[in-house]
């Protein structure tokens, strides 16, 4: 199973702190979660509450009373796949290279049994003193990985070597130390994601609050395993994802017609959409008018797609979600066995503060083969991995092309 990649990014304080939530943002995006830790001077430049909103995890402070396990600095720093720490300061690297351990920071990379990647920077005249040079040479010589300053002119005003190098760069040197995961290589993964809209008229339509952005963040994560990925979407107002197969459609009957031409070609299915259950009777090809129709609109049921598709599951492997205000867990466990699904991710979308329309979700995975997983709240790129990782363990487990109907 692919664990999840993590990486430790230790912040101190340079004015380049600053820069440091936009690679956060970077990192999660391309499915990596950061753990920060940073120096007390570090928050003169970028605030714990920041960083905390951008990675979704716990900040690990210089504040030891604000610590909440005292060991943070060696349970926190196992199983990382790298570490960074940028804006390295002089003062750091001095620190480092002598072993000194007078912080959380120092004590935590101490205690590293991953790559460690280093980018100082700090004015180019300290950056070009001896004792600095030196430093840098000894950590070298230990394995440390240093990214060297670019040259240009500095917040104080001095040109030369110290800049911290975009974040772009970091980001990229960071990404191929962690290396791809292709547990999903070859894996033929259908994801649908979005509304559905269910036309009334030329103009008006029935749909939901669904943004899309949990199924294109499983969507590029499948991606970025190595699966032949085709997502088909409702309308969306976010971006497409690259190098995906992107199927557009409106209404649930079309989605439904394009998974029934596909299904039969594909290992696995995520059905992340949010499939409008009813649609108007009868649809008006022109805007109607006010006094033309009345006040009421005649429904009728969409099909279940999933349950449909369930029917005809043999050894494919589905993914469904269970979209719910009350009762949760049984009405997931419930839609699991009706619908022939693999795994069930429970989504309780009366919260505000995850689900539809947001950045990031809190669900919990039940699948029929073991207890239920609750995951932490998270951006919807580090879920869809949580959610993956199972996948994958299940594709690759006799149990999953046994499962078939029930
Ligand atoms: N789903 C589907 N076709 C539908 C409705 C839902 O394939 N017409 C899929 C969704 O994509 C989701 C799962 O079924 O993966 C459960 O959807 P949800 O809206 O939670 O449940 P419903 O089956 O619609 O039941 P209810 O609205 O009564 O909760």
């Amino acid at each position: 199973m692919a664990t999840p990649q993590k990486i430790l990014l230790g912040i101190t304080g340079g004015i380049a702190a600053y820069k440091t939530p936009e690679l956060i943002r970077l990192l999660v995006k391309k499915g990596i979660a950061v753990q920060v830790v940073m120096t007390r001077t570090a928050e003169q430049f970028v605030t714990p509450v920041t960083l905390r909103s951008v990675s979704g995890e716990r900040v690990l402070t210089a504040d030891w009373n604000n610590q909440e396990d005292p060991f943070d600095h060696l349970n926190r720093t196992r199983g990382l796949a790298a570490a960074l720490i940028a804006p390295a300061t002089a003062n750091f690297l001095g620190k480092l290279a002598h072993g000194v351990a007078d912080d959380l920071l120092l004590t935590s990379v101490l205690a590293l049994e991953c790559p460690l990647f280093v980018a100082p920077s700090m004015n180019p005249r300290m950056y070009a003193n001896p004792a600095v040079q030196d430093n840098i040479r000894i950590l070298e010589g230990r394995g440390v990985h240093i990214i060297r300053p670019d040259e240009g002119e500095m917040a104080c005003g001095d040109s030369g070597a110290g800049r911290l190098p975009s974040i772009g760069h970091l980001a990229t040197v960071i990404e191929e130390a962690v290396g791809p995961t292709a547990d999903l290589k070859g894996k033929r993964i259908i994801v649908t994601a979005g509304p559905t809209e269910e036309p009334i008229d030329a103009v008006r339509f029935i749909s939901n609050r669904s943004s899309g952005r949990m199924g294109v963040a499983i969507a590029e994560a499948a991606r970025d395993r190595g699966a032949d990925v085709t997502l088909i979407h409702g309308p969306l107002s976010i971006p497409l994802p690259e190098n995906i197969t992107n199927i557009s459609v409106r209404r649930a009957q079309e989605m439904m017609d394009e998974l029934a031409a596909r299904f039969g070609g594909c290992d696995m299915l995520v059905m992340a959409a949010a499939v409008s259950d009813f649609r108007p009777s009868v649809v008006y090809d022109s805007k109607m008018k006010k006094n033309e129709a009345g006040l009421s609109i005649s429904l009728e049921q969409n099909p279940d797609i999933l349950e449909r598709l369930g029917k005809h599951k043999e050894n494919r492997l589905i993914i469904g979600f269970a979209a719910e205000t009350d009762n949760l867990l049984q009405n997931a466990r419930e839609k699991l066995l009706r619908k022939n699904m693999d795994v069930i991710c429970a989504n309780d979308v009366g919260r505000g503060d995850i689900g539809f329309d947001n950045d990031y979700n809190e669900i919990t995975l039940i699948s029929r083969t073991r207890e239920p997983l609750s995951l932490p709240r998270l951006p919807k790129r580090q879920l869809a991995d949580r959610i993956l990782d199972e996948a994958a363990r299940l594709l690759s487990s006799p149990r999953a092309a046994a499962s078939g109907q029930g």
